[in-house]
């Protein structure tokens, strides 16, 4: 076959806080490139289950399969949307982790179970809120991370650990990995503390911290009616905001 398939970009939409907007971002960024005509895989790695709860899918096959070898990508890859296909997670993720424990090279799993995976421009990686061993394979699959972090008090806590973690496995595992974005989730102009968070973030990560993405009840409210915020609220801001997000990949 002389057609070689587009490299795919590999993306980890990483925060061990939670509830700082990682499944909204991952699910916004993943559709909005599938939108602008880009192949995309998006896969949940969190046994929290909200990809499938967020499109109101479900299938017998999920990520914890896959990881444990008991199916094959074929297996557990479903199409949503046009250009996006997703793989699902639950609960069973946890228990696949702690079968994970005790193997050899247990951080490499998911880079290793994705990798026959070819034909997409992006694959995006949405974490559970924890630094654990799942969080290490995302780590050690992805090549960018995307970090989204909340406007509220305590929300730079935690970060410098975050980024700690992401240099110890370029370091330790020499494995090529950049933060792509910084992304401020739940800003309101109207609140100083969130201005004051955006500036330090600023000064910390500098240019990959991106435009924020407002509070806006239309991201609550979209997953609730099995949309996507672009689907069900166009002209929102909350749209508005992860299209100008969406943007800084495809030119990157
Ligand atoms: N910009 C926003 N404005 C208003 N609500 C938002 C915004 N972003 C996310 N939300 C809502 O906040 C909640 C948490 O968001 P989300 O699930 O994306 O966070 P998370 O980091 O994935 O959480 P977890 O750590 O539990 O995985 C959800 O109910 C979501 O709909
Ligand atoms: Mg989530």
């Amino acid at each position: 076959m002389l057609f070689s398939s587009p490299r795919t970009r590999r993306i980890a939409v990483i925060n061990h806080k939670g509830g700082t907007g990682k499944t909204t971002t991952a699910v916004h960024v993943a559709a909005g490139l599938a939108d602008a005509g880009h192949r995309v895989l998006l896969v949940d790695f969190d046994p929290q289950g909200n990809v499938g709860v967020w499109f109101g899918i479900e299938h017998e096959r999920t990520v914890a399969d896959l990881l444990l070898s008991r199916a094959e990508p074929r297996d557990v890859i479903l199409p949503v949307r046009p250009n996006l296909d997703v793989v699902l997670s639950d609960q069973t993720l946890g228990s696949a982790q702690e079968a994970l424990f005790h193997r050899t090279a247990n951080d490499e799993v998911l880079r290793t179970r994705l990798a026959p995976i070819s034909g997409y421009e992006f694959c995006i990686v949405d974490c559970a809120p924890s630094l654990n061993l799942l969080t290490r394979n995302a780590l050690l699959y992805a090549e960018e991370v995307i970090i989204p972090i909340s406007m509220e008090y305590l929300a730079l806590v935690g970060v410098r650990q975050l980024v700690e973690n992401i240099l110890s496995v370029r370091r330790g595992k020499r494995h090529d990995i950049e933060i792509s974005a910084v992304v401020p989730t739940f800003f309101s102009r109207q609140n100083k503390k969130s201005l004051e968070i955006v500036e330090s973030l600023r000064g910390y990560f500098g240019a990959v911290v991106s435009d924020p993405i407002r509070l806006n009840v239309k991201l609550s409210e979209a997953p609730s009616h099995g949309l996507t915020v672009f689907e069900y609220a166009p002209s929102s801001n909350g749209a508005r905001d992860y299209r100008k997000l969406v943007r800084r990949f495809e030119h990157a």
